[in-house]
């Protein structure tokens, strides 16, 4: 896309009603010809646009696609998405923001993708990953904190996924510990950081985002260990996909700014609030087997979850599946 189409979307979306044609030729600098060029472009882009004499341009429709010009034109955050990448197909968009991390992108790049071919899920399960229906997002950060507090900002992505859900549906969701992200009990997000780092800090952590859209029920692969689903299966309705991705990213930076400006205090207590065990009874096995059943408590400064069983002892729980009874 043009760039100045580009600003075109970003005047649409700040201004309300119509905008004339001398505003845009005036606000891009070009002749009212050039302006109505990048309009026929958008328009064959799918975009719908309205256009009346003596009054201008309105934007009606968006087409349903992703792309940094309509992500960016939505965005209203300070470090995320200053930088946008957009692949329309790639092997993982984690491993992109890995090499463009090492080779020294600034902290709130974005790596987003149409579709991933090798999209990589926890545990060293793959991610399905079709085309047009989903978001595929990988972040960079740069935290002045030191490596063994890096698994808080897992936290901040679940957080930053649940604020954007329910700024784009009527849906409610909830948070599964460690970090997935359901509704109505099955899971619509998945989230995978990696990290560089040293023995005395960390060079970049990359939060990998993943959340299930538009996807239909014949897209999702066979073998789920556990139910999933989308939010067009779950509301009816589709998802603009750019304006999931802008509120998601909106949402991060701002809680990214908070943990810089108080640490994870804040964060940790919208994600208890929103946890699916919060006041529960659950249990947690591990590697298969059940080991421990209690009192969700919450979680600690490391993430680690913390249970009381029935004789009163406090347990820290580092890694296993959490159910709620
Ligand atoms: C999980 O298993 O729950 C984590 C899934 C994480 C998937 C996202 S999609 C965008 C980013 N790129 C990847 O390869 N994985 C993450």
């Amino acid at each position: 896309m043009h760039p100045k189409a580009g600003t075109i979307l970003r005047l649409f979306r700040t201004e309300t009603g119509f905008i004339s044609g001398e505003f845009l030729s005036r606000e891009l600098g070009v002749s009212r010809t050039a302006v109505w060029k990048q309009i026929t472009s958008l328009r064959n882009m799918g975009y719908g646009i309205e256009a009346v004499p003596s009054r201008g341009y309105r934007l009606i429709s968006s087409p349903d696609v992703i792309n940094p010009h309509e992500v960016s034109a939505q965005l209203d955050s300070v470090t995320i998405g200053r930088h946008l990448e957009f692949l329309q197909l790639t092997a993982s968009t984690n491993a992109d923001a890995f090499r463009l991390a090492e080779e020294g992108a600034v902290e709130g790049t974005v790596v987003l993708a149409d579709a991933q071919t090798g999209g990589k899920g926890r545990r060293g399960r793959i991610w399905a990953s079709p085309a047009g229906v989903n978001l595929y997002c990988s972040v960079v950060l740069r935290p002045a904190i030191m490596p063994n507090e890096a698994p808080q900002l897992t936290f901040l992505s679940s957080v930053a996924v649940a604020r954007a859900i329910e700024k784009t549906t009527d849906l409610t969701p909830e948070i599964k510990w460690p970090n997935d992200v359901l509704i109505a009990g099955k899971k619509v997000a998945g989230l995978l950081n990696e990290m560089s780092a040293e023995t005395d800090g960390i060079n970049f952590v990359i939060l990998g985002i993943g959340v299930n859209l538009n996807m239909t029920a014949g897209e999702f692969p066979d073998d789920l260990r556990h139910p999933a689903t989308s939010l067009l299966l779950e509301s009816g309705r589709r998802v603009d996909r750019s304006r999931f991705a802008s509120a998601m990213l909106n949402e991060l930076d701002r809680l990214y700014r908070d943990f810089q400006l108080h640490g994870f205090g804040p964060v940790r207590e919208e994600w208890q609030r929103r946890c699916n065990a919060n006041g529960r009874q659950v249990i947690v096995s591990d590697s298969g087997t059940e080991c421990t059943g209690g009192m969700f408590i919450g979680i600690d400064a490391d993430g680690a979850l913390l249970l009381r069983t029935d004789d009163e002892v406090l347990h820290r729980v580092i890694s296993g599946d959490l159910r709620v009874i």
